[in-house]
């Protein structure tokens, strides 16, 4: 899909079709030439309802009021509705928030068209055709402010680097478990560092028995797929901060012996979603080139069942040295961070860490299906993330952490236990037990994000598809972003 950016009005445009954003709900506005029609189509101009009045050539989507995230859905659904129309290959669309801010606009009209156009189908044997080839956005409204060309390019092209590196993350995380297991994503971290430019080391079974990675590689040991550690870094000359990320790569949960039921298995392979957010936002940072040292590990392991599989009353030692009573072999995302939340830490100093991971289905009871959920111990570093995910459009809440609930996870055999003795408060438990892998000195710079909720979604919801939606990716590019251009 390629986009233009013109500040020719919009009637001097040619194009297949016009999509025409009504805000509103009078249809008063100078761009609504069909007011009689949309009012006998029924067409009410609510978020994200489109009419498309295929005699004119013209698609009409409705918008609550004037703000990125009503403008990234609202394109994402009026782009899902087009495409597919095998006459419709240029499109063209008005900018209409004729304030300064126009660049956030923009990016939240070309985001959510490139989101909304995303679809899945390596699977289907007839491929859906995209029909769509060009979009040309007026700016013709913003004439009135002494419009900068040169920063609406840049915002362009930074909103087409972070939608697609969303649809790259979704593919991934869509990508079924034995056409995904962990030496494929290993495969597609060393192409993506070939590409743009990272450096990448993957860590084979001997690499991590050499770092003492015993509690991931217990987690991996049934499966006839090798666990691997993935780093990935973008160091450019004269970083600002350095940040490491860490992404739960689990390309199937079974459950392992603590087998799961089959309605609950299913979906399973969106389990690397963390570690997919990882290497989407890898690539982001790479192709923005932003000015801060970014590291990005992902811990690549399938838990399966099996003669050799790690089991309950194990006694497992981590990276750092601490013993974890095994009480669930469901609880495996926190055995695989922590070993690998140690080794980025010795592998790195950085000024923040923040981990991903679709840890607990208690995230999902608590906050729901759309949100994801942030702890850790300093209110900034979780704050950074909530400001991230505002900016990006992604909901995203915070869990406190309490002492009381930290005892839960006390263990009478080892230091500590890999579930909690209460059944409440779930995604907090889970979040306690990484705290215990994460070093002093890092303990007020590190945050941790649950977004098993968000992940993978069986419907369409905003500018997200069934199936994977990149949970993670904006928020934190968002976020790295603003860090890029702190003094
Ligand atoms: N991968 C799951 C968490 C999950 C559940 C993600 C639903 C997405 C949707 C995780 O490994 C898991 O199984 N967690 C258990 C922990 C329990 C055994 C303490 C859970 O949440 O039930
Ligand atoms: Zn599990
Ligand atoms: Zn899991």
């Amino acid at each position: 899909m390629n986009f233009e950016l013109t500040t020719n009005p919009i009637k001097h445009i040619e194009a297949d079709v016009e999509i025409i954003i009504v805000v509103d709900k009078n249809f008063e506005h100078r761009f609504i030439q069909d007011k009689a029609l949309l009012e006998k189509a029924g067409f009410k101009g609510e978020q994200d309802e489109t009419t498309l009045l295929i005699e004119q050539d013209r698609l009409y989507v409705g918008m609550d009021k004037l703000a990125s995230t009503n403008m990234r859905t609202a394109i994402a659904a009026a782009i899902r509705k087009i495409q597919g129309i095998k006459s419709y290959q240029t499109v063209k669309i008005a900018s209409y928030m004729n304030h300064e801010k126009c660049t956030a606009a923009l990016k939240a009209m070309v985001e959510g068209a490139i989101l909304g156009a995303y679809r899945f189908d390596r699977y289907k044997s007839e491929k859906s055709p995209q029909t769509l080839e060009q979009i040309t956005i007026s700016m013709e409204d913003y004439r009135e402010f002494d419009l900068n060309i040169q920063a609406c390019a840049e915002a362009l092209n930074a909103a087409q680097i972070l939608a697609e590196a969303t649809n790259f993350t979704r593919d991934i995380v869509n990508t079924s478990p034995d056409d995904c297991y962990p030496k494929v994503m290993a495969k597609i971290a060393k192409d993506l560092a070939k590409e743009s430019g990272l450096s990448c080391r993957i860590l084979k079974p001997k690499d991590l028995r050499k770092e003492q990675m015993h509690t991931l590689l217990a987690v991996a040991r049934a499966s006839r797929h090798k666990p691997r550690v993935i780093h990935l870094s973008h160091k450019p000359k004269n970083p600002k901060m350095v940040i490491s990320l860490i992404g739960k790569g689990l390309t199937y949960d079974s459950g392992g012996l603590s087998l799961k039921p089959a309605d609950f298995m299913v979906t399973m392979k969106s389990d690397k979603s963390g570690g997919s957010a990882v290497l989407g936002i890898m690539k982001a940072v790479s192709e923005m080139d932003l000015p801060i040292e970014v590291h990005g590990f992902v811990g690549a392991v399938e838990n399966m069942i099996g003669g050799d599989a790690y089991k309950p009353d194990d006694v497992l030692v981590a990276k750092n040295g601490k013993t974890i009573e095994i009480r669930n072999t469901d609880a495996e995302g926190r055995l695989v961070l922590a070993d690998t939340l140690c080794y980025a830490q010795q592998e790195v100093k950085a000024d923040y860490i923040f981990d991903f991971a679709t840890l607990t289905g208690a995230s999902v009871v608590g906050v729901g299906h759309y949100t994801s959920s942030v702890m850790g111990n300093s209110e900034e570093t979780k704050d950074l993330v909530l400001k991230g995910a505002k900016i990006a459009g992604e909901f995203a809440t915070k869990l406190d952490f309490n002492r009381y609930l930290k005892k839960s996870i006390k263990s009478e055999v080892a230091d500590i236990c890999n579930i909690s003795n209460t059944r409440y408060g779930g995604a907090i438990t889970a979040g306690l037990f990484l705290e215990a892998f994460i070093d002093e000195d890092h303990k007020e710079k590190w945050a941790h994000i649950d977004i098993a909720g968000p992940a993978f979604v069986e419907h369409a919801w905003g500018e997200n598809p069934h199936g994977a939606s990149g949970a993670g990716v904006r928020m934190m590019v968002k976020l790295l972003e603003r860090l890029s251009k702190e003094k």
